[in-house]
């Protein structure tokens, strides 16, 4: 690809040549080896590779938790690379809805206050309840505001924590293994919960996944393999 295409505006994840290293005593382990990608605005874009391919690692950069070793990273036109400790964080929670497998809700917090959570650290207060209201009305869960996890299924809790990533209306939302902890019927549900905030909102779903039934529902899949991507291969 030239890189007049790499630069273009509708690109929401610019990735260019992404390298991690991580010092484990005497050895280094190259995680990610030069990892180049892009994801334009509104796309659905699944991410697939073996175990220890660097999966974690990518969307751990992708998703502003950390800094790649070298190489260059633009999330919605921030250069995200040369940002200090705070600044990544502001960047992460203005800019970054994330889902995982196990779900991450706070376990003492009801539903309306897990959603309201991200708001609180971005320092919006005014209309706060009521967003995380609309929010969690706008998943299904308008009867289970007050139920805290432990007393909502998997799935519901997954629709919570897509509440939740989407409540500071993010530039991407990232989702790692969302099915996994699912059975089928909810695993299916969460899914088409996730592709219509796509065709409803525009918003660009990035989604790790070993399910191919998964992948088959995204536009593209990048699959990676020793640190980049096959394409580089
Ligand atoms: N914090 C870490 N410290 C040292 N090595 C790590 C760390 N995180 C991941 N690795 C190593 O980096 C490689 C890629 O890991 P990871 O990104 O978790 O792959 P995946 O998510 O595809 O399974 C693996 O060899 C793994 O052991
Ligand atoms: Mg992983």
């Amino acid at each position: 690809m030239d890189n007049n295409a790499i630069g273009a505006e509708d690109n929401v994840i610019i990735a260019r040549e992404l390298v991690k290293v991580y010092q484990m005593g005497d050895i280094e382990v190259h995680a990610l080896r030069g990892l180049t990608m892009e994801v334009k605005r509104g796309e659905v874009v699944s991410i697939m590779g073996p175990s220890g391919s660097g999966k974690s690692t990518l969307m751990n950069i992708i998703g502003c938790l950390d800094h790649p070793t070298s190489g260059d990273y633009i999330l919605d036109g921030e250069h995200v690379s040369k940002l200090t400790g705070d600044q990544l964080a502001t960047i992460r929670n203005r800019k970054v809805g994330f889902i995982f497998q196990s779900f991450n809700l706070l376990p003492r917090m009801s539903a309306l206050n897990n959603v309201e959570l991200p708001m609180v650290y971005s320092g919006l207060n005014r209309g706060r309840r009521e967003r995380a209201r609309a929010a969690l009305d706008a998943v299904g869960l308008a009867d289970r505001i007050h139920h805290r996890p432990n007393e909502l299924s998997g799935g519901q809790q997954q629709r919570v924590a897509i509440a939740r990533a989407l409540i500071n209306d993010p530039a991407i939302i990232l989702a790692d293994e969302p099915t996994g902890n699912l059975d089928t019927k909810s695993g299916k549900e969460i899914m088409e919960l996730l592709l219509s905030l796509n065709r409803e909102h525009g918003t660009t779903l990035v989604i790790v996944t070993h399910a191919p039934d998964v992948a088959e529902q995204t536009q593209r899949v990048i699959r990676i393999r020793d640190g980049v991507t096959e394409a580089q291969l």
